[in-house]
């Protein structure tokens, strides 16, 4: 048993105290970018404010001669670089690896008041988070940091997925989680090559037609990811951090990226890893609120200023619980129209005007 009173109590003498609810910004796009290539670093000046999320990637797709040339690379951009309000994030190597105390140790004690949140890969077990949380509390300390960093797990074991919830639970510096769903996959044996994404094999058809058994029965394609994305997102909001969905390996489709995007974002995840250029656009599009919607969100936070009773809108029933809804439509929009006046315009809200919050609410 631990002691709960002890999540606010820091792990090592003289680091920052625990964080008791986890921030919400705009976090629409995780965009991955390996700093052991020079043209990428030189050219995060113009990338940063294309993106909420910029991630300096150590672990997976980093070849083994450029580990420390990335580790570098991203030490360079925490120290030089100003980023505005986009968020600097890290995957560090797995816990296994022979290069993940270095990129620990050096990133916090060198870039650590730049650096919010350390993705980890590969986490199996609350034992995986309790050991980094007590490295971090330690160099956090060491390094006189001010807040303290925070942890993303990225699941992509079995083993990671059956012990989902007590992840969550496990510290209070879990930010959030994604999948790893091509190491998923393969840890799973499912029989894909791809990562993320559909598979035109995993599909439901209609029964046949008595009398016509040999005619086309209605197919569709169903999503594999769909009962992982769900248990994640149930995982993370219970205890108030963020659920993203992982990477869409195929650059090309860029509908099909779209679409699991999409999926996610309804399903609750505030947004998604970008691997390409091509791929912030379609997370910026997907992960912020349509503005029909808000608008009809608004229009039901108007309609009903208490929040409470039953109504009816547009031939639909409102009451406290679809109040509720609106009032997470229109916060989101709020948040993103505050950082995007582009967004501002097409919600009709201009910053801090929002409409039908309660008194005391944070944007969420
Ligand atoms: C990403 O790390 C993946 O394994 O898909
Ligand atoms: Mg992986």
């Amino acid at each position: 048993m631990r002691n709960p009173r002890a999540f606010e109590t820091p792990l090592a003498i003289g680091a920052p105290h625990p964080v008791s609810e986890i921030p919400v910004k705009p976090s629409r796009m995780i965009h991955f970018l390996d700093f052991s290539n020079e043209k990428m670093v030189a050219k995060v000046p113009q990338v940063a404010p294309t993106v909420d999320i910029l991630l300096g990637n150590l672990e997976d797709a980093v070849p083994v001669d450029r580990k420390e040339a990335a580790r570098s690379g991203l030490l360079k951009v925490g120290r030089e670089m100003d980023l505005g309000e986009t968020a600097l994030w890290t995957r560090v190597n797995a816990l296994d690896s022979p290069w993940v105390l270095d990129d620990l140790t050096q990133v916090v004690s060198e870039i650590g008041e730049k650096l919010e949140v350390i993705m980890v890969p590969k986490v199996e077990g609350p034992w995986d988070i309790h050991y980094v949380d007590r490295l971090l509390a330690q160099l956090e300390a060491k390094a006189g940091l001010s807040r303290p960093i925070l942890l993303h797990a990225i699941l992509e074991t079995s083993l990671g997925v059956t012990n989902l919830e007590a992840i969550a639970a496990s510290s209070p510096r879990i930010q959030g989680m994604s999948f790893g769903p091509a190491d998923l996959a393969a840890s799973r044996r499912m029989k894909t090559t791809r990562v993320g994404g559909g598979h035109p094999g995993y599909r439901t058809i209609a029964d046949p037609e008595q009398g016509s058994e040999g005619a086309d029965r209605p197919s569709y394609q169903q999503d594999p990811w769909h009962y992982s994305i769900a248990r994640m997102v149930d995982a993370c909001t219970a205890v108030g951090a963020l659920p993203f969905y992982g990477p869409y390996g195929d650059i090309r489709d860029t509908v099909g990226c779209e679409t699991q995007f999409r999926a996610a974002f309804l399903l609750g995840c505030v947004g998604a890893w970008s691997l390409h250029p091509d791929q912030i656009a379609i997370a910026k599009r997907v992960f912020s609120p349509d503005p029909e919607e808000v608008a009809f969100a608004k229009r039901v936070i108007e309609a009903i200023p208490d929040g409470r009773g039953v109504h009816m809108i547009d031939g639909k029933m409102q009451d406290d619980a679809t109040w509720k809804q609106c009032e997470v439509m229109v916060k989101l929009a709020q948040m993103l129209a505050e950082k995007d006046p582009e967004l501002a315009e097409l919600y009709g809200m201009h910053p801090s005007s929002a409409s039908g919050a309660r008194a005391g609410d944070e944007a969420a």
